[in-house]
């Protein structure tokens, strides 16, 4: 594999993002996974982009079951963070315990996220090591009107 000029990974990281967990449902099983590379990409119709790696195996479900929700996170929510974030779900259900509920796309929303959209994905292009999801925007809401949301801070989750 190409390596990466140090300076332009660490320049890289002067990009700001905020903190997301992406679920989605699939034949009756649930995943999620923490997520910073999320962004909005049209007003009208209403889209968004994920970019989930390849190794993920909330990669393939995605794939597989043309849905993803999007969980909106606060700093307080930073432990949720590091749940979907820091395991896989291939082998362990990453919802047991976790209050959740399902909206338009069976697509499993976190109860008390500061704002979630639930999507359907439109089109998946191929970038590098990650695959960029476009989502439609189905449905949304937000429960914790004027919160602060949460902004990825690398020392946060692996310092
Ligand atoms: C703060 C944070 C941000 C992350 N951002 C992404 C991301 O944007 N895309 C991605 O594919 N993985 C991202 N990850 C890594 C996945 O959440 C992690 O590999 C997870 O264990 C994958 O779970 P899965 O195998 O159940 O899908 C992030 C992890 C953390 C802690």
């Amino acid at each position: 594999m190409a390596s990466v000029k140090e300076e332009v990974s660490k320049a890289q990281k002067y990009l700001a993002h905020g903190v997301y967990v992406i679920s989605t449902a699939h034949e009756g099983r649930l995943n999620g996974l923490t997520a910073a590379w999320v962004a909005r990409a049209s007003f009208v119709p209403p889209l968004i982009t994920a970019s989930i790696g390849k190794t993920r195996f909330s990669h393939g479900m995605i794939l597989d079951s043309g849905v993803f929700a999007v969980s909106i996170l606060g700093p307080e929510d930073i432990e949720l963070g590091r749940h979907f974030g820091l395991k896989t779900g291939r082998k362990t259900d990453k919802f047991e315990g976790i209050d959740y509920e399902t909206k338009v796309t069976g697509s499993p929303v976190l109860k008390n996220c500061i704002a979630w959209l639930d999507c359907k994905v439109v089109s998946f292009h191929d970038a590098g090591d990650h695959t960029i999801f476009i989502g439609e925007v189905l449905d949304g809401g937000v429960n914790r009107d004027g919160a602060a949301p949460l902004i990825y801070d690398r020392d946060s989750f692996f310092g």
